[in-house]
């Protein structure tokens, strides 16, 4: 009996437990900066040092915060579903956990590109990169990261996955930033569907919606123990 097919789309609520600031909470990473300085092409031409920065401040946090129990309980399920998960989150907290077929919607926060060579991708060794710091082509460096304006190249494939799900789970996401939020409408009306923030509310148009108003590290081994219980 194949095993069903589970997709789950995260957002910064996910890795906000182990520590990493959400954007639009109170005190989210998006208080403290003009987003269009720190996460846009154009933010970048202006002022590169001030981007490098912002990137290289997050990576560092990044590697003295470990994942938590919604990042694991996400893992006990492969053992049941077909899992693929679908973040809009640049930290690599699901590898950590041991997620195995991730989606990185906005791109990944130890990886950094060419500016010119696109698919020149590299891991960085560490957490700064610098001015200078080029490719193997000479061209300098940037975050691997989608900012604001640019394309988001793994859509395409997020919403096969979503259109063929036979249950789908959002989880620590405003659903605020599109193309990701219009992710949800790609699944199937019959589909079991689950919300787990603290803020969750019904979404518009979206059937067969439950929504666990919790935060990630109780509501997800809930929803794992009660996806185990009923969907099997
Ligand atoms: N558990 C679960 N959810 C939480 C928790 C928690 N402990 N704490 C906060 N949340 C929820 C908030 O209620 C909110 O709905 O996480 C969500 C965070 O929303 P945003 O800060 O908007 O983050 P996100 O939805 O991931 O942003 C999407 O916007 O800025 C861009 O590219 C960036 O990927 C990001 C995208």
């Amino acid at each position: 009996m194949p095993k069903k097919k589970l997709v789950v789309l995260t957002g910064a609520g996910i890795s906000a437990e182990s520590g990493l600031k959400t954007f639009r909470d109170a005190g989210g990473l998006w208080e403290g900066h003009n987003v269009y300085e720190v996460a846009s092409p154009e933010g970048w031409y202006a002022n590169p040092e001030l981007v490098l920065e912002f990137y290289n401040q997050r990576r560092k946090q990044l590697l003295e915060v470990e994942p938590n129990p919604a990042h694991h309980a996400l893992v006990e399920l492969e053992d049941f579903f077909e899992v693929v998960i679908v973040t809009q989150n640049v930290d690599d907290l699901h590898e950590r956990a041991g997620s195995q077929n991730i989606i990185h919607l906005h791109g990944e926060l130890k990886k950094v590109r060419s500016t010119v060579y696109e698919n020149l991708v590299y891991e960085l060794p560490g957490w700064e990169l610098k001015l200078g710091d080029n490719c193997e082509k000479g061209h300098q460096l940037r975050p691997h990261i989608v900012w604001f304006g640019e394309s988001v190249p793994l859509i395409e494939d997020a919403a096969l996955h979503c259109s063929d799900a036979d249950l789908l789970a959002v989880i620590g996401t405003s659903m605020q930033v599109y193309p990701a939020a219009g992710l949800i409408h790609y699944a199937s009306v019959q589909a079991p569907k689950f919300y787990i923030d603290p803020q969750a509310e019904p979404l518009h148009s979206v059937q067969n919606l439950r929504c666990i108003k919790q935060n990630a590290s109780s509501g997800v081994p809930e929803l794992v123990q009660y996806l185990k219980r009923d969907f099997l």
